[in-house]
């Protein structure tokens, strides 16, 4: 038997790099197809996996007879740790809607993002605001549809996000990747066209005004001083100002940029001194993007956190910092792009 499936398998590596095999329930899905019916065998190899914890396998090319046959071997030795196996890795995928629990094993940095002329794009877009002030909103419509283009063909969201690389990076890394995040997210509860592309540019903006605040507080390395925390939280009210004055943009940057801190119990800031001030539903959802990337990267005062403990920790902010339905959209979207990796 085991002969047999080394054979399919191997035959099925010659035309991929690797076959990814997870356990859903009892089902068996081999590269996203689910194997239905698959006998008493599979059963078994199900019930074998699952009392080692194991719910994702990938095997690489250049997989062995023999390693397989060992894995096998093992795995049914349940007084046996696991040893380690040159082309076939395992982890825990763990999907649970509902009571949602999220546990992703696997490394999700070395996939295919973003074009950097993409980035570029975004990047020539920054330096405009920064050193001549202007917006070029023409040009914000053209990234945001072919973000979309994208992400679209994207098999999952986590690809198309970027890491930062260096801080000068981080303005126009973040501002993508926000925008990112918060379209997929809209889109996901139905939002389309226009809305979707004022979304995007609302998303792309939400930190403009920090353009308008000193490079030796944003990039001070090293804890900052209660002024200077100050004057960081006022890139919200930068930001809004600079964007209501540009022409021809969409009503909800400058809305979002205002509120984006503003969070979901209305504590956060800006103080804006009226009591019925809610947070708009598109700032909840651009502020629940801007804090799952925000946390991705490292900062002086924190190291950067991996996806499944940012996506625990928001998991506690829901009801208070969080839009809860929105939080529970986000965190649906999410594990199902983990899922699906
Ligand atoms: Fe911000
Ligand atoms: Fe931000």
């Amino acid at each position: 038997m085991t002969q047999k499936a080394f054979s399919i398998l191997n035959e099925l590596l010659t035309e991929q790099d690797s076959l990814k095999i997870m356990i859903v329930e009892n089902d068996l899905i081999v590269d996203n197809n689910p194997l239905r019916d698959t006998g008493i065998h599979t059963a078994n190899l199900i019930k074998r996996f699952k009392r080692r914890g194991i719910s994702r396998i990938d095997f690489l090319k250049g997989v062995t007879f023999s390693e397989i046959k060992q894995f096998i071997v093992d795995l049914s030795e349940t007084d046996k740790g696991l040893k380690t196996y040159p082309n076939i890795k395992t982890g825990v995928i763990d999907v649970r809607l509902g009571g949602l629990k999220v546990d992703a094993d696997f490394d999700i940095s070395n996939l295919p993002r973003f074009t950097s002329e993409q980035i570029e794009t975004v990047k020539e877009v920054y330096h405009d605001i920064s050193y001549f002030r202007r917006l070029n909103t023409a040009g914000l419509e053209e990234i945001v549809v072919n973000f979309i283009v994208t992400f679209r063909k994207a098999a999952n969201i986590l690809q198309l996000i970027s890491p930062v690389r260096s801080y000068s990076e981080y303005t126009y890394t973040h501002a993508t990747n926000v925008a990112v995040l918060s379209m997929f997210q809209a889109e996901s509860l139905g939002v389309t066209d226009e809305l979707l592309r004022d979304i995007g540019i609302a998303a792309l903006l939400h930190d403009v005004g920090k353009l308008f605040i000193s490079n030796e507080i944003l990039e001070k390395n090293g804890p900052l001083e209660e002024d200077e925390w100050d004057e960081i939280r006022q890139h919200t009210l930068y930001g809004a100002r600079y964007l209501t004055k540009a022409d021809d943009l969409t009503r909800l940057a400058p809305i979002v940029a205002l509120e984006h801190h503003l969070r979901y119990d209305s504590q956060g800031y800006p103080k804006l001194n009226i009591t019925s001030k809610r947070q708009h539903i598109c700032s909840q959802i651009v502020a629940i993007s801007d804090f799952f990337d925000a946390m991705r990267s490292r900062r002086p005062y924190r190291r950067e956190l991996e996806t499944k403990e940012i996506l625990s920790l928001m998991k506690t902010k829901a009801g208070t910092e969080f839009n809860p339905l929105l939080l529970d959209n986000f965190l649906r979207i999410m594990v199902l792009t983990l899922k699906e990796k």
